[in-house]
């Protein structure tokens, strides 16, 4: 596995349409390793292929950091409910912003077997899936971010 560079804000390809994986090959393979290794070295909880500089419709996701998610042409196929709260995106370190999202989205995707699987969020989780597939059609948070960007405040390391 290797760490990928992780393109950030005023690079054309985060403004890109993402194609749909037809064969998973052994370099999309590589790839899907190399975007966990990279989400978790940036101690982020989400990433998609754009970021790292490849139009293909892949996303990795681990909000627990116990339970990798990788969703190959993932589709919202069912909405509801509502949350408001902090956003944040590896593509734009150091801000964060309040984005009202779905409390509770159904995703289809094809996983790395590509057989097709639902794929059932709630909070983070949802919040997370709804980030990142918008990556994939080019968009970012900052588009429906209510109120200004703020800067984080990060915590400690420690404990
Ligand atoms: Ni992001």
């Amino acid at each position: 596995m290797a760490l990928r560079t992780i393109r950030v804000v005023g690079d054309p390809v985060l403004t890109k349409k993402c194609r749909e994986v037809k064969t998973l090959t052994p370099h999309l393979r590589q790839l899907i390793d190399d975007m966990f290794e990279t989400m978790y070295h940036a101690n982020g909880v989400g990433l998609a292929a754009p970021q790292v500089g490849i139009l293909k419709r892949i996303v990795v996701i681990d909000v627990t950091g116990q339970d990798p998610i990788a969703m190959i042409n993932p589709v919202i196929v069912e909405k509801d409910g509502s949350q408001t709260g902090e956003e944040g995106c590896l593509s734009l370190p150091g801000k964060s912003g309040v984005v009202t999202r779905p409390s509770h989205v159904i995703v289809e995707c094809l996983n790395r077997d590509m057989e097709k699987v639902r794929i059932e969020g709630t909070e983070l989780l949802a919040r997370c899936m709804c980030h990142e597939i918008d990556h994939l059609d080019g968009h970012m948070y900052t588009e429906y971010v209510e109120g200004d960007l703020h800067d984080v405040q990060y915590e400690e390391e420690e404990q």
